[in-house]
Protein backbone atom coordinates (compact mmCIF):
# COMPACT_ATOMS: atom_id res chain seq x y z
CA UNK A 1 0.00 0.00 0.00
CA UNK A 2 1.47 3.45 -1.01
CA UNK A 3 1.84 6.00 1.72
CA UNK A 4 -0.53 8.40 -0.39
CA UNK A 5 -3.54 5.73 0.72
CA UNK A 6 -5.70 6.70 3.13
CA UNK A 7 -8.68 4.52 4.38
CA UNK A 8 -12.09 5.08 5.09
CA UNK A 9 -15.22 5.48 3.28
CA UNK A 10 -15.47 8.52 0.61
CA UNK A 11 -18.66 9.17 -1.18
CA UNK A 12 -18.31 10.49 -4.00
CA UNK A 13 -19.66 14.05 -4.74
CA UNK A 14 -20.45 16.25 -7.37
CA UNK A 15 -17.03 17.93 -7.81
CA UNK A 16 -15.92 14.38 -9.30
CA UNK A 17 -17.92 14.92 -12.45
CA UNK A 18 -16.15 18.36 -13.13
CA UNK A 19 -12.82 17.05 -13.46
CA UNK A 20 -11.26 14.50 -15.91
CA UNK A 21 -8.41 14.05 -18.15
CA UNK A 22 -10.12 16.39 -20.97
CA UNK A 23 -11.16 18.89 -18.14
CA UNK A 24 -9.01 19.56 -15.58
CA UNK A 25 -10.33 22.65 -14.03
CA UNK A 26 -13.67 23.78 -13.79
CA UNK A 27 -14.51 26.97 -16.23
CA UNK A 28 -15.10 30.05 -14.00
CA UNK A 29 -17.41 32.12 -16.12
CA UNK A 30 -15.89 36.06 -16.09
CA UNK A 31 -18.14 37.96 -13.31
CA UNK A 32 -19.14 40.42 -16.39
CA UNK A 33 -18.87 40.44 -20.27
CA UNK A 34 -17.79 43.08 -22.71
CA UNK A 35 -20.20 44.62 -24.81
CA UNK A 36 -20.05 47.14 -27.28
CA UNK A 37 -19.87 49.83 -24.68
CA UNK A 38 -16.81 48.52 -22.69
CA UNK A 39 -14.07 50.90 -22.60
CA UNK A 40 -10.89 49.39 -23.85
CA UNK A 41 -9.21 49.43 -20.77
CA UNK A 42 -11.31 49.57 -17.60
CA UNK A 43 -8.31 50.21 -15.21
CA UNK A 44 -5.69 52.64 -14.70
CA UNK A 45 -2.43 52.59 -13.63
CA UNK A 46 -3.10 54.66 -10.34
CA UNK A 47 -2.60 52.19 -7.83
CA UNK A 48 0.91 50.87 -9.77
CA UNK A 49 2.39 54.44 -9.51
CA UNK A 50 1.26 55.07 -5.96
CA UNK A 51 3.28 51.73 -5.16
CA UNK A 52 6.32 53.42 -6.89
CA UNK A 53 5.70 56.41 -5.30
CA UNK A 54 5.58 54.93 -1.55
CA UNK A 55 9.19 53.99 -2.08
CA UNK A 56 10.79 56.21 -4.18
CA UNK A 57 9.70 59.36 -1.74
CA UNK A 58 10.24 57.10 1.08
CA UNK A 59 14.37 56.85 -0.32
CA UNK A 60 14.15 60.91 -0.97
CA UNK A 61 12.46 61.35 2.79
CA UNK A 62 15.42 59.49 4.38
CA UNK A 63 17.80 62.06 3.57
CA UNK A 64 15.60 64.78 3.89
CA UNK A 65 14.07 63.74 7.25
CA UNK A 66 17.55 62.63 8.45
CA UNK A 67 19.74 65.87 7.48
CA UNK A 68 16.78 67.97 8.80
CA UNK A 69 16.85 66.14 12.63
CA UNK A 70 20.54 66.08 12.49
CA UNK A 71 20.43 70.18 11.91
CA UNK A 72 17.83 70.98 14.13
CA UNK A 73 18.76 68.50 16.90
CA UNK A 74 22.19 67.48 17.18
CA UNK A 75 24.51 70.53 15.28
CA UNK A 76 25.43 73.79 16.56
CA UNK A 77 23.80 73.21 19.91
CA UNK A 78 21.11 71.29 19.68
CA UNK A 79 17.49 71.99 19.57
CA UNK A 80 17.91 74.68 22.08
CA UNK A 81 19.19 77.12 19.31
CA UNK A 82 15.69 76.55 17.47
CA UNK A 83 13.50 79.88 17.95
CA UNK A 84 12.00 82.66 15.30
CA UNK A 85 15.46 84.07 14.28
CA UNK A 86 17.05 80.50 13.38
CA UNK A 87 14.18 79.79 11.15
CA UNK A 88 14.20 83.17 9.55
CA UNK A 89 18.17 82.81 9.24
CA UNK A 90 17.61 79.68 7.53
CA UNK A 91 14.45 80.66 5.48
CA UNK A 92 16.66 83.53 4.14
CA UNK A 93 18.29 80.80 1.71
CA UNK A 94 16.05 79.62 -1.52
CA UNK A 95 18.28 76.00 -0.80
CA UNK A 96 16.36 75.74 2.57
CA UNK A 97 13.08 76.96 1.66
CA UNK A 98 13.38 74.23 -1.17
CA UNK A 99 14.54 71.30 1.28
CA UNK A 100 11.22 72.30 3.86
CA UNK A 101 9.35 72.63 1.17
CA UNK A 102 9.95 69.45 -0.73
CA UNK A 103 9.95 67.86 3.13
CA UNK A 104 6.15 69.08 3.74
CA UNK A 105 4.98 67.77 0.40
CA UNK A 106 6.64 64.42 0.09
CA UNK A 107 5.85 63.77 4.16
CA UNK A 108 2.06 64.93 3.19
CA UNK A 109 1.55 63.01 0.16
CA UNK A 110 3.57 60.00 1.43
CA UNK A 111 1.54 59.94 4.57
CA UNK A 112 -1.58 60.84 3.01
CA UNK A 113 -1.32 58.17 0.59
CA UNK A 114 -0.06 55.13 3.40
CA UNK A 115 -3.35 56.40 5.42
CA UNK A 116 -5.53 56.24 2.05
CA UNK A 117 -3.82 52.37 1.84
CA UNK A 118 -4.86 51.92 6.03
CA UNK A 119 -8.31 52.91 5.60
CA UNK A 120 -9.13 50.75 2.19
CA UNK A 121 -7.80 48.24 4.12
CA UNK A 122 -9.90 48.32 7.26
CA UNK A 123 -12.65 50.44 6.98
CA UNK A 124 -15.48 48.25 5.93
CA UNK A 125 -18.14 50.48 5.53
CA UNK A 126 -18.55 52.20 2.01
CA UNK A 127 -19.58 55.12 4.04
CA UNK A 128 -16.69 55.02 6.85
CA UNK A 129 -14.13 54.75 3.79
CA UNK A 130 -15.90 57.81 1.93
CA UNK A 131 -15.99 59.88 5.14
CA UNK A 132 -12.60 58.97 6.31
CA UNK A 133 -10.96 59.97 3.01
CA UNK A 134 -12.65 62.93 2.58
CA UNK A 135 -11.19 63.90 5.77
CA UNK A 136 -7.64 62.97 5.08
CA UNK A 137 -7.73 64.50 1.63
CA UNK A 138 -9.04 68.10 3.25
CA UNK A 139 -6.92 67.83 5.84
CA UNK A 140 -3.95 67.06 3.30
CA UNK A 141 -4.68 69.92 0.91
CA UNK A 142 -5.25 72.41 3.72
CA UNK A 143 -1.66 71.69 5.08
CA UNK A 144 -0.04 71.56 2.10
CA UNK A 145 -0.91 74.98 1.01
CA UNK A 146 -0.51 76.36 4.76
CA UNK A 147 2.77 75.47 4.55
CA UNK A 148 3.81 76.36 1.20
CA UNK A 149 2.41 79.67 2.10
CA UNK A 150 4.33 80.20 5.41
CA UNK A 151 7.52 78.97 3.79
CA UNK A 152 7.03 81.50 0.71
CA UNK A 153 5.63 84.68 2.67
CA UNK A 154 7.36 84.17 5.94
CA UNK A 155 8.45 87.46 6.97
CA UNK A 156 11.27 87.84 9.02
CA UNK A 157 11.16 91.72 10.04
CA UNK A 158 7.04 90.44 11.36
CA UNK A 159 6.42 92.92 14.57
C1 LIG B 1 11.73 58.56 6.51
C2 LIG B 1 11.65 57.77 5.50
C3 LIG B 1 10.46 56.94 5.12
C4 LIG B 1 10.55 55.78 4.43
C5 LIG B 1 11.82 55.11 3.91
C6 LIG B 1 9.23 55.27 4.25
C7 LIG B 1 8.90 54.12 3.53
C8 LIG B 1 7.63 53.63 3.35
C9 LIG B 1 7.25 52.57 2.45
C10 LIG B 1 8.20 51.80 1.53
C11 LIG B 1 5.92 52.36 2.60
C12 LIG B 1 5.06 51.35 1.85
C13 LIG B 1 4.82 50.12 2.67
C14 LIG B 1 3.90 49.15 1.95
O1 LIG B 1 3.42 49.44 0.84
O2 LIG B 1 3.64 48.09 2.53
C15 LIG B 1 5.44 53.27 3.61
C16 LIG B 1 4.16 53.34 4.07
C17 LIG B 1 3.67 54.33 4.89
N1 LIG B 1 4.36 55.44 5.33
FE1 LIG B 1 6.32 55.78 5.09
N2 LIG B 1 8.33 56.11 4.87
C18 LIG B 1 9.04 57.16 5.42
C19 LIG B 1 8.51 58.26 6.07
C20 LIG B 1 7.17 58.44 6.38
C21 LIG B 1 6.60 59.63 6.98
C22 LIG B 1 7.40 60.91 7.32
C23 LIG B 1 5.28 59.38 7.17
C24 LIG B 1 4.21 60.26 7.76
C25 LIG B 1 4.05 61.51 7.38
C26 LIG B 1 5.01 58.03 6.69
C27 LIG B 1 3.78 57.40 6.71
C28 LIG B 1 3.50 56.20 6.11
C29 LIG B 1 2.20 55.54 6.16
C30 LIG B 1 0.95 56.02 6.91
C31 LIG B 1 2.33 54.36 5.41
C32 LIG B 1 1.26 53.30 5.16
C33 LIG B 1 1.48 52.15 6.12
C34 LIG B 1 0.78 50.90 5.68
O3 LIG B 1 0.40 50.73 4.49
O4 LIG B 1 0.63 50.00 6.55
N3 LIG B 1 6.17 57.48 6.22
N4 LIG B 1 6.51 54.04 4.04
Amino acid sequence: MSTTETTGTSEPTDDVALFDVDHPAPVIEPPRARTAKTPKSTRGNFEMYGWLFMRLSGIVLVVLVLGHLLIQLVLDGGVSKVGFAFVAGRWASPFWQVWDLAMLWLAMLHGANGLRTVINDYAERDNTRFWLKWLLYAATVFTVLLGTLVIFTFDPNIR
